[in-house]
């Protein structure tokens, strides 16, 4: 009973996902679905997105259905170009000068959300900022023109699991409960946008796939805000456990113990199970992050390894975007609560 009640309700029959090939012909059909208040996967150059009409509530509440996702979590809305941006959100000239330096990109910026924006509420969460990106990924840029405004787009996960970097990910998590998914090939980035709060001094929000030096660089020293109240989530990486596969996870396992699977970074991992990067690299071990924890949690089930045991990843670069979402992986799991 206890595992009835805890799931998602699914108020309506299953759907028939399509899948669609990023053509001309699929970009339509893909905006036409969105216009006509569906959601449709979408390729990012981060992740894979679950878009719905920014402005239309009925949509956007249905990604929170499909997702199974808390409401008091803000989406990204995505936009094409800074035209658009300007009509939903109010940039100050270090916000301007921080969008043409890193968009069209894999960063989030939260702004004052501009007057008759006319996004959805829910959006927004009711709040007084809204969360931007532009994303560099052709496909979604020939999918926001095609649909002619902005998406809102979270990850096209089911809340608090890994997040999607192919579509076969998309439609393993989400089949049956949207519309379509546009297929585009695996995602180059590999993590979710860096999210940036553009206060006065601006605060790092959530670590991804802009490295914060490339940040500091531009604006000083970023206090990262990721940690610092965990108890009133604005960002996904402050809910307790998040991107958490089935197996217990360690972190910053050197030698793996008592047949735990272990998953390597760099050339030093000799006998490891999988590996994030053979060489070492951060970059192609973000690229690589989600779909190895997939793996590796299949292998340990299948294999009845008691954990999944992660090598050291260098916290700089890419790599703090990689460490934050394996300490997610690894925190303790909520307590399933009727
Ligand atoms: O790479 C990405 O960012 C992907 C792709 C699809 O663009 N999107 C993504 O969206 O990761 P999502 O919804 O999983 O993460 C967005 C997070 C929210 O959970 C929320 O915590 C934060 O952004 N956010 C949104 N609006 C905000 C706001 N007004 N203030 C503070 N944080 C906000
Ligand atoms: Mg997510």
């Amino acid at each position: 009973m206890v595992a009835i009640l805890s799931r998602p309700t699914l108020r309506h029959m299953p759907l028939e996902t399509l899948d669609l090939t990023a053509t001309d012909e699929g970009i339509a059909q893909a905006a036409a679905v969105l216009r006509a208040g569906g959601l449709v996967a979408m390729p990012t150059e981060t992740v894979y997105g679950l878009a719905g009409d920014a402005c239309n509530g009925t949509a956007v509440a249905r990604i929170f259905a499909a997702k199974g996702r808390p409401q008091f979590n803000p989406l990204i809305v995505h936009v094409a170009d800074m035209a658009q941006a300007r009509r939903i959100a109010q940039f100050s000239p270090e916000a301007e000068a921080v969008a043409r330096a890193f968009w069209p990109g894999a960063l989030t910026l939260v702004l004052p959300l501009a007057e008759g924006a006319g996004l959805s509420p829910l959006v927004t969460a009711g709040l007084e900022t809204v969360a931007v990106r532009m994303p560099a990924h052709p496909v979604a840029q020939r999918l926001i023109r095609a649909f002619g405004g902005p998406l809102a787009a979270p990850s096209a996960n089911p809340s608090g699991k890994v997040s999607p970097t192919t579509a076969a990910h998309v439609r393993a998590g989400l089949s049956g409960r949207i519309e379509a998914i546009l297929d585009a090939g695996p995602c180059s980035v590999g993590v979710e946008s860096t999210i940036l709060a553009m206060d006065d001094p601006p605060r790092l929000l959530r670590p991804g796939g802009i490295p914060a030096e490339a940040l500091e660089a531009m604006l000083g020293p970023l206090p990262d805000a990721a940690h610092a109240a965990p108890d009133r989530p604005t960002a996904p990486g402050q809910l307790a456990s998040h991107y958490a596969p089935e197996a217990p996870v360690r972190l910053g396992v050197a030698r793996p113990a008592g047949g735990e699977l272990w998953v390597g970074f760099g050339p030093a991992c000799p006998g490891a199970d999988l590996t994030l990067s053979p060489a070492g690299d951060l970059v192609e071990a973000a690229a690589n992050l989600f779909s190895i924890l997939r793996k590796a949690d299949d292998l340990a089930t299948a294999r009845g390894a008691p954990a999944i045991a992660f090598a050291p990843i260098p916290d700089h670069g890419l790599g703090r975007a990689i460490n934050d979402r394996l300490r997610r992986a690894a925190a303790p799991r909520p307590v399933a609560t009727p």
